[in-house]
């Protein structure tokens, strides 16, 4: 495929044109950049991206996030085109879980039933018996008998969180998220000295040293929420910080600090996310090119959990 040299300025028009060409919708997560959620259509936490595109009426979908969503936005629509600008954007909660090894962990314990955080591969959600999101996770746990013993994959801090908050025991596949599980618990202990009145809004992807000096643990959504809703002024943000572009738009008056991991920076991107680029987005829609493709069986089986996780949502 030859491309024409792409001038930067011009590729916010571009890929507007493009849109209404192909009948296209951009569904973005708030990791992305700044640039790539104001050419978005939708920008969501996970759960809402996934009912945005359950009610897409486009031909084609791009997705502006990682490819475990853009696999469950192929799920949720066998026939549609699903584009992921760069396949390399991964997840190592889900790269962490592979399916023979995920298969024989559940082999273990044959009376449970099996919830999966939404960030694993298509092929670990035909072993699920439902998918949460970090949104509706306490809920659809609650919605389980008390008696009902449950597995929990692939996050173990998501997971231990909702065993300590729910008094649950769910048995814990052994995953992480590699941003959230890097936030310095020390530097951000500093930052709140220097800033005595900001409020502590942490993802519970984070592990239990960080969640216990959060005022606030909820996904992306919440955490945005609950800052505009907040009277404080001052935040400190224990997520990805590409949250803090929705969150100034929101609050222009408020300051929203980004939350540093142990290594030597500022704030603690997530190098997946941040592999979608506006050029790579355009490229994708112009080219029909990387999509997501999935076997009819995978499509199948993977749509169950999904399709309960949303009647319960
Ligand atoms: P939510 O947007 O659902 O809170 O998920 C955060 C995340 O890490 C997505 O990869
Ligand atoms: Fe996966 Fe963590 Fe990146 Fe989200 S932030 S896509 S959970 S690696």
């Amino acid at each position: 495929m030859v491309n024409e040299p792409l001038i930067q300025s011009d590729l916010a028009q571009k890929i507007n044109l493009l849109k209404k060409e192909m009948n296209a919708v951009i569904l973005a997560h708030y990791y992305q950049d700044g640039e790539i959620q104001d050419i978005a259509d939708f920008v969501g936490d996970s759960l809402q991206l996934a009912q945005a595109a359950v009610k897409t009426q486009a031909d084609v979908i791009v997705f502006a996030g990682v490819h475990f969503m853009a696999e469950t936005a192929k799920i949720l629509n066998p026939d549609k085109l699903v584009l992921l600008p760069d396949l390399n954007a991964g997840c190592s909660l889900a790269d962490d879980c592979p399916y023979d090894d995920f298969k024989a962990f559940r082999g273990k314990y044959p009376d449970h039933k099996v919830l999966s955080y939404i960030n694993c591969s298509a092929a670990i959600k035909t072993l699920s018996d439902v998918i949460v999101t970090s949104s509706n996770a306490e809920k659809i746990v609650r919605s389980f008998p008390e008696n009902q013993p449950l597995i929990f994959a692939p996050d173990k801090n998501l997971g231990a969180y909702l065993n300590k908050k729910l008094g649950k025991n769910m048995i814990l596949w052994d995953g992480s998220c590699q941003v959230h599980e890097v936030f310095s618990e020390r530097k951000m202990i500093d930052l709140k000295l220097r800033h005595p009145e900001a409020l502590i809004l942490a993802h519970p992807e984070c592990t239990e040293s960080i969640l216990n000096h959060a005022d606030y643990i909820g996904s992306t959504t919440g955490i945005l929420n609950y800052a505009v809703s907040s009277p404080a002024k001052e935040f400190i943000v224990v997520t990805e910080p590409g949250i803090i572009h929705q969150m100034g738009k929101a609050c222009p008056d408020k300051v929203f600090i980004p939350a540093p991991p142990e290594a030597n920076c500022a704030c603690n991107e997530c190098p997946h996310m941040k592999l979608n680029t506006m050029e790579k987005i355009y490229l994708a829609m112009k080219n029909k090119f990387p999509e997501i493709i999935l076997d009819a069986e995978t499509l199948r089986l993977a749509r169950l959990p999904i399709d309960k996780m949303l009647a319960l949502s």
